[in-house]
């Protein structure tokens, strides 16, 4: 019987456990034996293992997070832990692994299948939606519904108070979740790091917006637009504009939460995806969904390639938020 194991790695996203649930139960369905890695490649490290079955995955479609668990694992980065990773993966006669993660984590499977020579197939999760090979990424969807929970409230308060009010989204280095949330939240800015807004342009908007009697201003910023964050952008409006505006740092809770229906479905398509891969004998590939059919991209294309922002909804903000 050929073992297929799956771990998750790197920041968690809601979804990971429909894309588990998925993969363990496809695999047992085709007769592959199913084993879960914990806490990510550090548990590669530590020969960490868990044989799953069916059952193993009940209940779990819904939940947030990873059963799994997950880490950040410095020491696989070095070669010398991705050998002690790829003798646990054959003292456990594993034939492929099925890795869920960002852009590190994927990037990690890549440098593992230079030395490993079992089947290695990437599923992209992630709540920054920065890959590509995928249209979203298996987390994207919840954190942006989560995000504007949150906005949506804040709208009241700073529309009470007349206030502008800087709230702050991870994302890493891109601006997908900022960019949909400033849409979708009806904000009169969003700062991204593909952009790069001066200050001078930002402040000069939204003073001539209360010159034209805007009660509130949301501005959406996204975590990479510059190493200050939010907290700096208030500071400069305060001291260089004497504009007064409060600050919320949405953080980790956008990565935590019930998934979506959307992340739910893409969780479970891509994990299912990823066993049938398995069977093709495909390796080296991220399974993803691209305009509404599933594709296997080489990973160090998923990693290396820029996915672009959505340039029209971008081109049109100005004129929403006006
Ligand atoms: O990659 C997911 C992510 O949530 C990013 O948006 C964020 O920059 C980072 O992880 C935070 O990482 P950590 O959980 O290690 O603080």
């Amino acid at each position: 019987m050929k073992r297929l194991a799956i771990l998750t790695s790197g920041g968690d996203a809601p979804g990971m456990n429909a894309a588990i649930r998925a993969a363990v139960r496809l695999a047992s369905s085709r007769g592959i034996e199913p084993i879960g890695v914990m806490h990510g490649y550090q548990g590669l490290l530590n020969d960490d293992t868990v044989v799953l079955n069916p059952r193993s995955v009940s209940n779990t479609v819904q939940r947030g997070g990873t059963i799994l668990k997950t880490s950040r694992c410095s020491e696989f980065e070095s070669e010398a832990g991705r050998e002690r990773a790829k003798k646990t993966l054959e003292r456990r006669n594993i034939d492929g692994l099925i890795v869920i993660g960002g852009n590190g984590t994927l990037t990690g499977a890549i440098e593992l299948g230079r030395i490993w020579r079992g089947q290695i197939i990437g599923l992209p999760g992630t709540i920054d939606n920065d890959l590509a090979g995928s249209d979203f990424t298996i987390g994207y969807d919840t954190a942006v519904t989560t995000a504007l929970y949150g906005i949506d409230r804040i709208r009241d308060t700073a529309e009470s108070h007349e206030r502008v009010f800087l709230i702050e989204v991870m994302g890493r280095h891109a601006g997908f979740i900022a960019l949909d949330v400033a849409i979708a939240g009806g904000a009169e800015e969003v700062l991204l790091p593909e952009v790069k807004t001066g200050f001078n342009e930002l402040a000069d908007r939204l003073m001539a917006g209360i010159a034209r009697g805007k009660g509130s201003s949301i501005v959406i910023v996204a975590e990479g637009y510059d190493s200050g964050g939010a907290e700096a952008v208030a500071e400069r409006l305060r001291s260089q504009r004497g504009l007064e505006s409060r600050v919320l740092v949405l953080g980790h809770l956008q990565r935590g939460g019930s998934p979506t229906a959307a992340d739910r479905l893409l969780g479970t398509e891509l994990g299912a995806y990823a066993v049938d891969l398995f069977i093709g004998g495909t390796t080296g590939v991220m399974a993803g969904k691209v305009n509404g059919r599933l594709v296997a991209t080489p990973l160090v294309e998923a990693v290396s390639l820029k996915k672009p922002l959505n340039r029209y909804m971008l081109s049109i903000m100005d004129a929403l938020a006006s």
